[in-house]
């Protein structure tokens, strides 16, 4: 049977990808972020999952205004890095699981939400820069990945408390999957901050601390904070945290935290990152 062993946050701020990619990771404004992956990297060197269910947004990359799916799942065999206006990042073709998507789609759309299925998707920061920061730079990525996309960049965005569930019932469908598959599900984006406006450049370090203790602790609570809390107290991007509650919903009631860490500022964003781990 396949398994989720472990959930993995992390932000997806494209200027890490540019200084994977340009060779900037010693630089002094960089340095400190990337040593706090080293921890990140040597963990999962020792648990490299088969499949990682990675849960992202698309930044009207793949997508456009045009059409804006709430949740999506990539079923197809294989995503190219998308070009985000400098060209594709250098990384590998991401490699999908298609047997293990079609089944979570069949599992959680007869479980009552309604998936997109996309069948071919370019992918952008949002899910390279997660996968680089966790893998380093390999000649191919070392797993599978099932691009998950939800809509966080048009509003009405899903509820945490609906992302929670669907963590759930993805887990149901996990659990399900009749191959014997260790699977990581990664919630990624966030902490806060905020692109735009006269706020530009807001960060908050109280909120994004007691955000981590309470979806750690206490999710189901923490889920059912309103949209408007997050835009107030985190920024208007700040609202790609309710991504993690994907993730959190797909692990156990108790986790072990493995790791924590927490830098401020990469570009406009606090950097939030966590291993979790379920119990055997
Ligand atoms: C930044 C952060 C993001 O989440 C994003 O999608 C784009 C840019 C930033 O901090 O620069
Ligand atoms: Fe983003």
């Amino acid at each position: 049977m396949a398994r989720i062993t472990a959930g993995v946050t992390t932000s997806h701020i494209p200027a890490i990808g540019a200084a994977i990619d340009l060779g900037k990771t010693k630089d002094p404004y960089w340095a400190p972020l990337f040593e706090g992956y080293e921890v990140s990297k040597k963990w999962m060197k020792e648990n490299t999952p088969d499949v990682v269910f990675l849960v992202y947004n698309d930044h009207a990359t793949a997508f456009s205004l045009e059409i804006v799916p709430t949740f999506a799942i990539g079923c197809a065999s294989e995503f190219t890095p998308a070009d985000e206006g400098w060209g594709p990042r250098p990384v590998p073709v991401v490699k999908g699981q298609p047997d293990l998507a079609w089944h979570v789609a069949q599992s959680v759309i007869q479980d009552d939400f309604d998936l997109t299925i996309v069948n071919k998707m370019d992918v952008d920061h949002g899910l390279t820069v997660p996968l680089s920061l966790m893998f380093g730079q390999p000649e191919e990525w070392p797993c599978k990945v099932i691009p998950f996309p939800v809509n966080v960049v048009l509003y009405p965005p899903p509820s945490g408390n609906r992302c929670y569930q669907l963590g759930k019932a993805i887990r149901r469908a996990i659990d399900s999957f009749d191959q014997d598959l260790n699977v990581q599900i990664w919630g990624t984006g966030g902490m806060s901050h905020q692109l735009q406006g006269p706020r530009a450049g807001l960060i908050n370090k109280e909120f994004d601390a007691a955000f981590f203790d309470r979806i750690i602790a206490e999710p189901e609570k923490l889920a059912k904070m309103p949209h408007v809390d997050y835009v107030r107290e985190a920024g208007s991007e700040g609202i790609e945290l309710v991504m993690w509650f994907i993730m959190r919903g797909a692990m156990d009631d108790d986790v072990d935290e493995v790791y924590r860490f927490y830098h401020v500022p990469a570009s406009n964003t606090a950097v939030g990152h966590l291993i979790l781990e379920n119990r055997e």
